[in-house]
């Protein structure tokens, strides 16, 4: 075995032509990795505002060991703010990797791993330009990371320098006018979260459209992934929202776009994928008066009905989704065998009477089965939003894992086809997933303009159907992984069969998906290609799933090089070089 001080002797002596590969992303340890005085020097110029990844979870192990503090922190760790506050940890277990998991035992190893090296807290488009060209001239992998929501580890990498935009909060309300939208809109910065700006719009009697996490980032991954969220049905996606962006490209320049300038580059950040064209700096998106919104739940019991009777009930539910969704509501609900559960029925603008009425057909259909429903209205948009779903929202980090695919309007509402998506429901849920099923018609409003790159099969979607498994804490990384593969092949495969043209949206997907490019953006692909290549020539940008994003390739220690092409350690080319 070589001891440390001989690898480091050997790779001083390297020549600049055996320094890391261009091939490859310079990483840690390399020669070329930049010296601590290189660093600071770069420090200088960002204002101070680099910070060098000391991981959450060290205060769980040895040397850094505090049992207080790491009490504290398992007791938050479900929490999607504990992760949103740091530099660099993220909310999906797998791609941290258990690189410094708080929950295993004190002497098990943490290290900085699959997080960020260093992150800039960026403040303005100038810190985002110089941090992409330091990265750009040392080489060295560049991640976007906004709030850390990313299931596919799109906002964190081994060996990377982070943009960090959360304390981007700038808010303003404008006035838009143009041929498709003319009224109210807001100019947010890449930082701000659904809550943030559910707050500030109330200020001012508007909404916008936004996710059901409130600490999701309406301007970064949301959007550029699509974004549904409880005013899809009555508004549309996240992406028919936007008017506007200002985004660094991949050479550091800002840019505006929208539908005059650099139209192209407008449509693409419009569902086309986060983290992939540019970082984006602020997005102008409509805003809507605000509105009331009458939340509904409702759930039964299997227990005490024969079995037909039971499923027979929860198939009389799929009937009035349709006429749910066409007024503007959001149904998101489940059954399993003990029950059928209603989780949110959320209908902006209709009173309680109003759904009520909806809600008929299908309570006629349960005469004999005792079901227990509630209705809460809600006098704006943000108390939902506060009330509602924050408190539901509370512990979902680190907490599931899964994808899903698009149920075409089509396949449920024929009785053989629904037939086939029942069954094929019930067989997921009976093998240990659940299917969360998400009610939508986001296809194009009255005056709207949906010419934008969210994956075409959105529009006649009737059930976003997200297949998910429970994170395993006590489980190996790998067999977390494989679990996840399992929900892809052995359950998601059951709906993809269904409706193999349609897909899966992005932003809850699996990212171990060989048809990723068809099923997360369908015909969009090639010209999403094109777009990428004429803002990010140099793919400074990789998003693992993100257009283009076969270029770099993972090796075995998470160091990226470009695809076709493999790693070989300094010390390894110093042998070669010696044996000649
Ligand atoms: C608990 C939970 C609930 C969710 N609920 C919903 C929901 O209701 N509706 C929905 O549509 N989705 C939902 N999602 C998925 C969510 O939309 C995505 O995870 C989204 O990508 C998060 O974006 P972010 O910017 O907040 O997070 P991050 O993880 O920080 O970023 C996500 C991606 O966007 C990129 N990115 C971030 N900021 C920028 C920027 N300024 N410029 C360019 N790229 C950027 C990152 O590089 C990364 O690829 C949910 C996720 C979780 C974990
Ligand atoms: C960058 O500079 C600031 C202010 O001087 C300092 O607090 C911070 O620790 C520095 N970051 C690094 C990685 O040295
Ligand atoms: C990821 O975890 C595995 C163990 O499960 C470990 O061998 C590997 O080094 C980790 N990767 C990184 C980049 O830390």
């Amino acid at each position: 075995m070589r001891s440390l001080a001989l690898t480091a002797a050997a790779l001083s002596a390297l020549s600049p032509a055996l320094a890391a590969s261009e091939d490859c992303r310079c990483f840690p340890g390399d020669a070329c990795w930049p010296a601590e005085e290189t660093w600071s020097s770069f420090n200088k110029t960002v204002g101070g505002k680099l910070i060098k990844t000391v991981p959450i979870g060290s205060v769980c192990h040895d040397p850094q060991y505090d049992e207080e503090a790491c009490e504290a922190l398992k007791a938050v760790w479900l929490d999607p703010d504990t992760h949103i506050e740091t530099s660099h940890s993220v909310q999906s277990a797998l791609f941290a990797n258990a690189s410094c998991d708080p929950l295993a035992p004190r002497e098990a190893p943490c290290v900085v791993g699959t997080y960020v090296q260093y992150a800039v807290s960026v403040s303005n488009a100038n810190d985002i330009s110089k941090t992409l060209k330091f990265a750009n001239e040392k080489n060295i992998r560049l991640v976007i990371r906004n709030t850390a929501h990313d299931y596919l580890g799109k906002s964190t990498g081994a060996g990377a320098l982070g943009i960090w935009t959360k304390n981007m909060k700038d808010m303003k309300k404008v006035k838009w006018s143009d041929k498709f939208y003319k009224g109210d809109a807001i100019k947010m910065g890449a930082g701000v979260s659904a809550a943030d700006v559910g707050r500030f719009a109330h200020e001012q009697g508007l909404v916008i459209v936004s996710g059901n996490c409130p600490s999701v980032g309406p301007a970064g991954g949301f959007i550029q992934g699509g974004g549904h969220g409880p005013l899809g049905s009555k508004f549309g996606m996240g992406a028919d929202q936007a008017l506007e962006f200002e985004v660094v490209d991949g050479s550091g320049k800002l840019v505006v776009a929208n539908r005059r300038k650099n139209s192209d580059l407008f449509w693409a950040l419009r569902g086309g994928g986060p983290g992939t064209f540019g970082v984006v700096v602020s997005a102008t998106v409509k805003a809507y008066p605000d509105l009331p919104v009458s939340f509904g739940t409702l759930m039964f019991a299997s227990a005490g009905l024969a079995e037909d009777r039971f499923y027979g009930a929860c198939k009389a539910f799929y009937e009035i989704v349709p006429s749910l969704v066409d007024a503007g509501c959001v149904p998101i609900f489940l059954f399993t065998p003990e029950a059928f559960v209603l989780q949110e029925l959320i209908a902006p603008g209709l009173t309680e009477a109003e759904l009520d009425k909806l809600l008929e057909p299908f309570l006629a259909k349960l005469e004999g089965i005792q079901y227990q429903k509630n209705i809460v209205p809600y006098k704006s948009y943000l108390d939902f939003q506060s009330e509602a779903l924050a408190p539901m929202l509370k512990h979902q980090a680190n907490f599931i894992q899964g994808g899903s695919w698009l149920i075409p309007r089509s396949l449920v509402t024929e009785s053989e086809s629904f037939e086939k998506y029942f069954a094929a429901v019930k067989e997921i849920v009976n093998s240990g997933a659940f299917v969360q099923q998400l009610g939508f018609n986001v296809a194009e409003k009255e005056g709207g303009d949906i010419d934008n790159a969210v994956l075409p099969s959105w529009r006649d979607t009737l059930i976003h159907a997200v297949v998910a498994v429970p994170w395993n804490p006590a489980g190996s990384i790998e067999e977390n992984h494989a679990a996840l593969l399992s929900v892809h092949d052995d359950k998601i495969s059951k709906l993809a069969a269904l409706a193999p043209e349609s897909g899966s949206y992005m932003n809850e997907a699996i990212p171990f998906n060989a048809n990723w490019k068809k099923d997360f953006y369908g015909a969009n692909y090639e010209k999403l290609e094109s777009i990428k290549d004429k803002y990010d020539p140099h793919h400074t940008f990789h998003a693992f799933t993100g257009v283009g994003g076969d270029y770099w390739v993972e090796q075995a220690d998470k160091r990226l090089c470009k695809a076709g092409t493999e790693y070989v350690k300094e010390e390894e080319k110093k042998d070669e070089k010696d044996e000649l």
